[in-house]
């Protein structure tokens, strides 16, 4: 009797990676558009699944589990971010929720440090002033940008992404700072010669800033208009972890009034930006749409990471990147 394959939904298209696996292993359907479901239309593909592998994009909450059933037996989340899962409402119902930690670090830190190089060199300014045909000669006193070569970098969650751009800043001979719920008891500079300070003296001494902490309660609009105003007006922000860490508002007062000299994004809140957003009426911020983790081998991992997680939860065993373990404490006999 041929054996039923577990029914999934992908909710977008992914690399082949990760799509091939999981076509052989499940009875799936991959959302065909670019642009993902909307909220109800995600809803109305979830009931009876036995599996479900989402993107950052996609809200999974508790009522959405809730249309899913009884059968659902795992979420893969296609990145390593998983803010847009209600993780609790899961590990209520048993559900495992894995992500893709490790493999997009290198990736991302690379995409950090080509903004934090952009913004200070005026990367795209350059770009466009070339292509409008304003290139008329050397100018001594054109252009000019701040070094990045010794310069103070203050690096906001000093996890796996916030020490591999820790890594780059020291060839740059950057002094480094750091804020983490992890500070060391003696703390003595690291193998970066970084330190960890309060976020107060991080952002007072920074020349430059770098976000890389995971968004929760605490992070929330954790950069307001108080917090950069205690920054130097010359400084420039850097965000490749998630929009909502800052307030765009702030933003938008900090970069138009000179508090701050300049942002470089590739995360937005919301995401995408809308295209009437002040800060897009602003010369001194650079915004990319949320591709630090994009190069092609990358994504390739990442999708093949989320397919593990997918059929390992699909085949009851334990997943190799599960972000709530906790769900196998009373199921000893899952590996
Ligand atoms: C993630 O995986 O959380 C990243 O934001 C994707 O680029």
């Amino acid at each position: 009797m041929p054996m039923t394959k577990p029914k999934v939904f992908v909710t977008r298209q992914i690399p082949e990676e990760g799509a091939r696996l999981i076509r052989e292993f499940c009875q799936a359907e991959f959302w065909p558009e670019n642009l993902p479901p909307d909220y109800e239309t995600l809803k109305s593909k979830v009931p009876g699944l036995d599996g479900l592998l989402c993107l950052l994009t996609d809200t999974i909450d508790s009522s959405l589990m809730e249309a899913a059933g009884p059968g659902l037996k795992v979420i893969s989340n296609h990145a390593v971010g998983y803010d847009n899962i209600d993780v609790p409402a899961a590990t209520q119902r048993g559900i495992p929720v894995g992500n893709t930690p490790g493999i997009l670090t290198d990736t991302t830190a690379d995409f950090a440090f080509a903004l934090l190089l952009g913004a200070a060199r005026r990367l795209v300014e350059g770009d466009q002033f070339t292509r409008a045909g304003k290139w008329k000669t050397w100018d001594p006193m054109g252009m000019l940008g701040v070094d990045i070569h010794q310069a103070t970098l203050g690096i906001v969650g000093y996890g796996r992404i916030g020490q591999a751009v820790a890594r780059r800043a020291a060839g740059f001979e950057m002094q480094i700072l750091y804020v983490d719920p992890a500070c060391p008891q003696e703390n003595e500079p690291d193998e970066n010669g970084a330190i960890c300070v309060d976020l107060e003296t991080l952002v007072a001494r920074s020349d430059f800033i770098t976000i890389h902490t995971p968004l929760n309660e605490a992070t929330y609009h954790l950069f307001d208009r108080e917090l950069f105003s205690k920054m130097k007006p010359s400084a420039i922000l850097v965000n490749t972890a998630r929009g909502p860490i800052i307030d765009p508002d702030a933003l938008y007062w900090a970069l138009s009034e000179g508090v701050i000299a300049h942002a470089a994004l590739d995360v937005t809140d919301p995401e995408p930006i809308p295209e009437a957003s002040p800060l897009l009426t602003l010369n001194n911020i650079i915004i990319t749409p949320h591709i630090a983790s994009a190069s092609q081998a990358t994504r390739g991992k990442m999708a093949l990471y989320a397919a593990h997680n997918l059929i390992a939860g699909l085949k009851g065993e334990r997943l190799p990147y599960c972000v709530n373990p906790v769900v196998y404490d009373s199921d000893k006999t899952s590996n």
